[in-house]
This record gives C-alpha cells, structure tokens and sequence, in this order.
C-alpha cells in the first residue's frame, strides 16, 4: 500500500515570498508541494505558471505535483515538465484526446496523473487506468481555495479505490481537505492529501508543522 501523504497547496500561500513559503511548508513536514496551475478558461480564477514554477524548483527537493487547470493542457506539457514538475496532472476535462495527454506526460519522463471535477463520472477514466501513476478526485469545483468539501466525494473515492484494484496508483483528493474530512477521505481509500487553506494558516514553519501534523493525526 502506497503511503499517507500531505501535499500542501501553495494558492494559499503568501505569493510575494513564495520561495521561502515553499521551504518552510516542506521544513514543516510536507511530503509534496501541489501547485495549482490556473488559466482563467478552464477554471475562473488565474494562478501562475511554469515561469513561477521553474522560479521555486531551487528552494526544495520535494515531489512537485503539478495540477493543470488549463485548457488545452497538451501545448504546455513540455514546458511543465522542463520547469521542474515531478508529476502533471491534466483534467479529463480539458481536452478531446486524454490518452495522448497522459502518453505525452509518460514520454517525458515525469509521473502521470488525471483529475476529474466533481460532476464527472469514473467512468471516463475506466480505460486509460494503465497509463497513470495517479488518480486526483476532486472534491470541490476546481478555481479557488477555501471551499467546503462535497460530501457526494466519499463515494467517488470509494468507488476510485475499488476501480484501481491491484495497480499502484496513487489516489488523490484535493479540496476542502481540514481536520474534519481527512479522516473519512482516508477511510474512503485516498493515500494523498491536498490541502492549501488548512496548511498555509498561521505564520511560518512552526504553525504550518502543527496544521500538517493536525491533518496527519486526523
Ligand atoms: C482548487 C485547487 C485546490 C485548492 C485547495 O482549485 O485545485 O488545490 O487550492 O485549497 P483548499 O485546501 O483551501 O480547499
Ligand atoms: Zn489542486
């Protein structure tokens, strides 16, 4: 079985010393660093981009899990991955041709991961579990931070860890992951935590190493 891990998103970070909040964040216990890319078209909200990413690769070692919210995803996948993205995670949603996205990913050496919004059934995935390394369940409609966890969720996990079966793929849920919701999402079969406002409250190392050890204790 795949480890527990926390993967704090830097949207909820101070973005004038993002460098330093990424160090501090992985200095506190954070097992990956989730950004959160957003392009105004997919999602409603804007974000950063590779640039940005490429910009904080020095500050730490840690896995990059890098979350595209953009559309189309297939243009920019190189540059993701050259900026120093371990892992890319495209939106079923985002393009007509999720297999080549996912194959694109593979060819350039990095993990592979898929991410479906709430409304969308497992089923769009069913034939392309061959091809990623992780799975990201969305639990609220992807643009912003802060939102409540849709309880509707739980069951989608259940159902996702039941349709890996043996393969090792990574199940993943990000959005309105507190004290509260870790525990039911971990029963429900995830192994990787998104958390951006959760994390990223109070000031620096010592306060974001008590939010993560909260999360892990819950
Ligand atoms: C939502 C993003 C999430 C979000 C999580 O579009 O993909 O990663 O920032 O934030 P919280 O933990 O505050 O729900
Ligand atoms: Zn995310």
């Amino acid at each position: 079985t795949l480890p527990i891990r926390i993967a704090p998103s830097i949207l909820a970070a101070d973005f004038s010393r993002l460098g330093q909040e990424v160090k501090d964040v992985v200095d506190a216990g954070a097992d990956w660093v989730h950004l959160d890319v957003m392009d105004g078209h997919f999602v409603p909200n804007i974000s950063f981009g590779p640039d940005v990413i490429k910009s904080l690769r020095p500050y730490t070692s840690a896995f990059f899990d890098c979350h595209l919210m953009i559309s189309p995803a297939d243009p920019y996948l190189e540059a993701f991955a050259k900026a120093g993205c371990d892992g890319i995670t495209v939106h079923a949603e985002a393009g007509a041709h999720l297999h080549r996205s996912l194959q694109t990913i593979r060819g350039l050496g990095k993990k592979v991961g898929v991410t479906l919004n709430p409304a969308t059934p497992l089923s769009v995935i069913e034939n392309v579990l061959d091809d990623v390394d992780l799975i990201l369940i969305m639990s609220v409609n992807p643009g912003f931070g802060g939102q409540k966890f849709i309880p509707a969720m739980f069951d989608k996990i259940r159902a996702a860890k039941a349709m890996i079966g043996a393969r090792t793929i990574e199940l993943e849920v990000d959005g309105g992951i507190t004290a509260d919701t870790i525990g039911a999402a971990t029963a429900a079969g995830a192994n990787v935590f998104v958390a951006g406002s959760a994390v990223y409250k109070g000031d620096g190392v010592t306060a974001y190493r008590e939010n993560i050890a909260r999360l892990k204790q819950a």
